[in-house]
């Protein structure tokens, strides 16, 4: 089985007579409570999903990944995992802060290295070579100007009222691939509904692996991603009719989007060498918004990588579309067609569709998938 980055898989979830004493002692500490990306990065810390952190990063950690994509120790490690206090709120190293749900449960005492002011801007251009308009921008705007870092100790996993049957960690993940026997795996990160270009990714890759894990990201995404529970009935109608069901497996990935193209893909890629994966299909401007980023720098990043960088390999595709010339799936690698031959259509012209009340193509998207689509627009329509 592929290593863990950094070797082990962290586990921070405390148990037994730990846990009650640490569960007593947290009740008279100074709290904050999270918000919705920091619940989700603490849940992908205490289960491993991102080992080797053992906990939200410290200055130095942040400094070493801003700059360098790299962690104090010399780790690759692509984007900020952080935690923010409110606004003038400060802590010096050595205090213990309890960190709370939305509903005031405790679920882990963070041990204080660093409480440092963050250069916002600097970490927009580095990161998301970003501008006021970039998503993340938004993000580092709505939160408080401190970052505070150190190791977690986690008392409780955040609940949650969906998905609950696919939240596997990464032990659980392992321990699947295990028993079905693969022993190389391929993973499908995304945060869209799954067309005809994302399914022929998926199925070139289930021809070179033992398996295919599709693990969509139910975390934080803009307002106008469609929904994880819309995107959950899709991949199932999908899956269930169009996949070989003994060959593929369906999870989700708790974090949030960060909008990162290429940076956000190597961060994609070391949290699903963490869950078990062997392979990471990588497609035209993964992770990508907007026009920050060139159609394929998510992929060309990883040649930038030192050679024990990653263990986790990339599937790499071109633009993917169905071919009318050759009446298939292609890509401008296997078809000599021209843009006339090609059916694609944007994000936007999907959604407008939708919203009418028309169906896709099927040439673009299953008649299974859009109909589920329509009736989400119709019922938002409603609302
Ligand atoms: S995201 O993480 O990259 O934002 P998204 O759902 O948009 O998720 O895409 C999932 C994966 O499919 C990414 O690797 C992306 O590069 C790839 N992809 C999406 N559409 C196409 C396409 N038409 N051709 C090739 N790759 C694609
Ligand atoms: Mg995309």
């Amino acid at each position: 089985m592929i290593a863990p980055h950094g070797g082990t898989l962290v586990d921070r979830l405390l148990k037994g007579a730990e846990r009650d004493a640490l569960l007593a002692r947290a009740a008279e500490l100074p709290s904050i409570t999270l918000n919705s990306r920091e619940t989700s990065d603490l849940e992908m810390i205490a289960t491993g999903a991102m080992s080797p952190l053992q906990g939200f990063m410290n200055q130095a950690d942040y400094d070493g990944v801003v700059e360098n994509m790299r962690l104090a120790d010399g780790a690759l490690w692509p984007l900020p995992v952080v935690l923010a206090s409110k606004d003038g709120e400060t802590f010096a190293a050595g205090d213990e802060v309890a960190l709370k749900a939305e509903s005031g449960e405790i679920l882990a005492v963070l041990t204080v290295e660093s409480c440092w002011r963050p250069d916002k801007r600097r970490e927009l251009e580095l990161c998301f070579r970003g501008d006021e308009q970039h998503p993340a921008w938004g993000y580092l705007e709505s939160i408080g100007d401190h970052y505070l870092g150190g190791p977690i100790q986690v008392l409780a996993l955040p609940r949650h009222e969906k998905h609950n049957e696919y939240r596997l960690t990464p032990a659980q993940t392992r321990a699947a691939f295990e028993e079905k026997g693969w022993k190389t795996i391929a993973v499908f990160q995304t945060r869209n509904p799954i067309h005809r270009a994302h399914e022929y990714l998926t199925k070139v890759a289930l021809e070179q692996t033992d398996g295919l894990l599709v693990h969509p990201l139910v975390g934080d995404t803009k307002a106008d991603d469609i929904p994880s529970d819309v995107r959950m009935k899709c991949y199932h109608a999908l899956l269930s009719k169009y996949y070989p069901l003994d060959r593929t497996m369906l999870a989700v990935y708790p974090q949030a989007m960060r909008y990162g193209g290429p940076r956000e893909a190597v961060l994609h890629a070391i949290c699903r060498q963490n869950y078990g994966c062997t392979h990471i299909i990588i497609g035209r401007d993964h992770a990508g918004v907007g026009s920050y980023y060139g159609t394929f720098d998510a992929q060309e990043i990883f040649d930038t990588l030192e050679e024990d960088d990653l263990e986790i390999n990339t599937l790499r595709f071109e633009h993917a579309f169905f071919c009318k010339l050759t009446g298939g799936m292609a890509t401008t690698k296997s078809s000599p067609a021209g843009p006339e031959d090609r059916i694609f259509l944007s994000g936007t012209k999907v959604r407008e569709m939708l919203a009418r009340g028309e169906r896709p193509p099927a040439e673009f998207t299953r008649p299974e998938v859009a109909d589920i689509l329509i009736e989400s627009y119709a019922q938002k329509v409603e609302a």
